[in-house]
């Protein structure tokens, strides 16, 4: 965990956060052992900012990782308190990730609060909605 933790920290202040001043990183393990990183990349069109989560996630799957492939994923900031993913987010990893993946949110410390990525979003819409 510590190493994933690590691996955020490390892409941390390359979040291109402009506006809200508000750094987050993440990192997903892959079953693998392949670790990606993502961070917050905001617009001055603020609705087109896009979370670490989703860059993280979208770049796995740019590279042709899919649900299965993903063991974990990681979340951190500056913070004191825990980063806690944003509701788009919640969507996105709840449709791209497993529903039992663990997603540790973290602050800056190191310190972990684990979820499992069904718990994120309950009642969430999924493809059987459709
Ligand atoms: N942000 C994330 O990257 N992930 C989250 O889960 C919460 C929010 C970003 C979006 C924006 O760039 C900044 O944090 C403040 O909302």
């Amino acid at each position: 965990m510590k190493d994933l933790y690590n691996e955020a920290k490390s892409v941390l202040q390359n979040s291109y956060s402009e506006y809200s001043k508000f750094k987050v990183a993440a990192a997903l393990r892959m079953k693998d052992g392949t670790v990606i990183t993502g961070v917050n990349v905001e617009n001055a069109s603020f609705g087109l900012t896009n979370c670490a989560e989703r860059t993280a996630l979208f770049t796995a799957y740019t590279k042709g990782y899919r649900k299965s492939d993903i063991l974990e994923l990681l979340i951190t900031t500056e913070q004191e308190q825990f980063i806690s993913p944003c509701g788009a987010c919640r969507q996105v990893i709840r449709e791209l990730m497993e529903d039992d993946a663990p997603v540790h949110m973290t602050n800056n410390v190191g310190e972990v609060h684990t979820v499992k990525n069904k718990e994120l979003l309950p009642f969430a819409f999924t493809e059987k909605d459709l």
